[in-house]
C-alpha cells in the first residue's frame, strides 16, 4: 500500500528517522551513564514503548495514570511525573502502585498524603522524587530548605521510600543555554549539598528534556534522563537546535483540498489533526511546515481547515495533492490520532495504535 491511498489527515512515521532518534538517545545515555526513562506522552503507544526498552530503557515516564496503566504491561518500572492529587486519580495511583514499582514526583504534603494512601492498598513501597523548581516555574519546591523539609516528611511515612529530586528544565532552549546551564548546576547543587547534610544523599536525580538532552552530560549530579519528544522531534526542536530537519520523524499527511484564494492552499489539517501550539524559543510563524518545502508553513487554522502561506514559494499545489507537515509540537498531534501509520518513503509498512490517548 502507499501513502497516497491513506485517509488523511493522519500521523505518517518516517520508520529509519524513528529508529536513529531511539539509537542516538541510548546511545547517548549509555555513553553517559544516565539511566534513561524515556517520558510516553510523545508517543503513548506500545509499539514505540517496546522498541525503546529494546534499545536500553530502564522503565518509562508517564504523565496520566492512562499512560502508566497501558506501559506497565511492557514494565514495571514506572515514573508518574505528575501530582498524585484528586479522589480519581490518587485511586488509579492506588491500583497501579498494587502491581508496578510505582515512582512518584511530587512537591506538596498534600500529594504526600495521597500516595500514603495509595501504598495502605498493597504492593511495594512507592518510591518518591521530590520535585524541584530550578527555574520553569510549573511545580516544584522553590528552595533547598523546603526540599528538606519535604524530603524529611517523606523518608519518615511507611509506605513510601525516599529516593532523591526530579526536575524539568523546559525554560532551558535556544540562545543562552550556557548561562541558564550554570544557574541550574548552581541550584540543583544547593539542593543537593543541603539534602546530603542533612543525611538524605539523593540516589536519584532526574531531569532532562529533549532541548537540553544533548547537554545532559553537563548537568551535575544528573543520574537519569527523561526525553519524551525526542522520539520523533517536531518543528520547534529543530528550529531551536536540538535536532536536524531530518530527525523529524513524524509529520501530518494532508490533501489540498482548496486553492481558491490565491496565495494560499488549504489543506485538510487544521487544529483538530496540528494543535494550536506556537514555536517558543525561536520567533518563527505559524504551526508546522512542509517536510519537502521549508518555505512553505502553516499560517492560519480552523478546525478542519489548515491554511499553507505560499507566498515565499513558486509551488502552486493542485487540489487533492498530498502534503507532509511537520507540526509544531508533535505530542499533541500524537494525542489527536487513534492509529499512526509506519512508513519508508512512500510505501507503508505497518500501523499502530495510539493505546495510551485520553486520560
Ligand atoms: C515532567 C516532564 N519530564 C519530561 C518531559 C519530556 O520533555 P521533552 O518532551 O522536552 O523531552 C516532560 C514534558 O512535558 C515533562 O513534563
Amino acid at each position: 500500500m502507499q501513502t497516497d491511498s491513506l485517509p488523511t489527515p493522519i500521523p505518517l512515521v518516517d520508520l529509519d528517522r524513528l529508529d536513529a532518534n531511539i539509537t542516538r538517545v541510548a546511545d547517548y545515555a549509555a555513553a553517559h551513564a544516565l539511566t534513561l526513562r524515556p517520558h510516553v506522552k510523545t508517543h503513548k503507544s506500545l509499539r514505540i514503548g517496546r522498541a525503546q526498552l529494546d534499545a536500553g530503557a530502564t522503565g518509562f515516564t508517564c504523565a496520566t495514570p492512562r499512560e502508566a496503566e497501558v506501559m506497565r504491561t511492557l514494565t514495571d518500572d514506572i515514573l508518574l511525573a505528575y501530582p498524585p492529587v484528586g479522589h480519581a486519580r490518587a485511586a488509579r495511583v492506588a491500583e497501579l502502585a498494587r502491581h508496578t514499582r510505582l515512582r512518584v514526583m511530587l512537591d506538596s504534603r498534600e500529594a504526600v498524603n495521597a500516595l500514603i494512601a495509595a501504598a495502605a492498598g498493597g504492593g511495594g513501597p512507592i518510591g518518591v522524587l521530590v520535585e524541584l523548581d530550578l527555574g520553569m516555574g510549573r511545580v516544584g519546591v522553590g528552595t533547598p530548605a523546603e526540599a528538606v523539609t519535604l524530603a524529611r516528611h517523606v523518608a519518615e511515612q511507611p509506605g513510601l521510600e525516599y529516593l532523591g529530586v526530579a526536575f524539568y528544565p523546559r525554560h532551558i532552549r535556544g540562545p543562552g543555554v550556557d548561562d541558564a546551564l550554570a544557574v541550574l548546576n548552581r541550584d540543583l547543587g544547593s539542593t543537593i549539598d543541603a539534602l546530603t547534610r542533612a543525611g538524605m544523599p539523593p540516589i536519584v536525580v532526574s531531569g532532562g528534556s529533549t532541548p537540553t538532552l544533548w547537554d545532559s552530560h553537563r548537568i551535575t549530579g544528573l543520574t537519569e534522563i527523561r526525553p519524551g519528544t525526542s522520539v520523533y522531534n517536531d518543528r520547534t526542536t529543530a528550529e531551536i537546535g536540538a535536532c536536524g530537519w531530518d530527525d523529524c520523524a513524524l509529520t501530518v499527511l494532508a490533501t489540498v483540498v482548496s486553492t481558491a484564494v490565491p496565495g494560499q492552499a488549504i489543506v485538510d489539517a487544521g487544529t483538530k489533526a496540528l494543535g494550536r501550539e506556537p514555536i517558543r524559543g525561536a520567533d518563527v510563524p505559524g504551526f508546522g511546515v512542509l517536510l519537502d518545502r521549508p518555505e512553505v508553513y502553516v499560517r492560519a487554522m480552523s478546525e478542519e481547515h489548515g491554511t499553507l502561506e505560499l507566498s515565499q514559494s513558486s509551488w502552486r499545489p493542485t487540489i487533492g495533492e498530498q502534503v507532509r507537515i511537520i507540526p509544531n509540537h508533535v505530542c499533541i498531534v500524537t494525542h489527536l490520532f487513534d492509529e499512526a501509520v509506519g512508513v519508508r518513503r512512500h510505501d507503508v509498512i505497518e500501523r499502530w495504535p495510539i493505546d495510551a490517548r485520553g486520560r
